[in-house]
């Protein structure tokens, strides 16, 4: 993926969990919006903002995930996976939570190097750590969920 590139929503992403695919489409909204914005207008407060508003949503999401883990047993019928996914969340907010620290401190980050890591940490998860546990949730429900 080039790093200006914008993500296109389609079956690659869909889980199948319609409460996980309505957020991740949000997901992948606000990193085309961030994009473009970045395009035409770049400073440290537009960066911060975008920053900040993504970091909240994801955090949001992560939780969505985390309690259908919870409500699942995920942890006990698929403890690696379970592991995995929840330091993959963790990782996620540890980064993006140092680039914040770095603009705080004015160090600057590039539309390239953000976008960069944001694209393709969403779709790494999505198309491997995600789909895993829409799995799991599908079977543990019957495939309603
Ligand atoms: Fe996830």
């Amino acid at each position: 993926m080039q790093n200006d590139d914008l993500l296109e929503w389609g079956p690659a992403l869909v889980t199948g969990v319609e409460a996980i695919d309505e957020q991740h489409k949000m997901l992948v909204d606000m990193l085309n919006e961030a994009n473009l914005r970045m395009r035409s207008h770049i400073d440290r407060s537009v960066t911060e903002d975008i920053v900040r508003d993504l970091m909240s949503y994801a955090l949001y999401h992560f939780e969505t995930e985390e309690e259908l883990m919870l409500d699942h047993g995920y942890s006990q019928g698929s403890p690696e996976d379970a592991s995995k996914h929840l330091s993959e969340h963790r990782d996620f907010s540890r980064t993006v939570g140092s680039v914040q620290q770095d603009l705080i401190a004015g160090k600057p980050i590039t539309r390239e190097a953000l976008l960069g890591f944001l694209n393709n940490w969403l779709v790494n998860h999505i198309m491997h750590t995600d789909k895993r546990l829409a799995a799991f949730l599908k079977g543990s429900q019957g495939g309603s969920a």
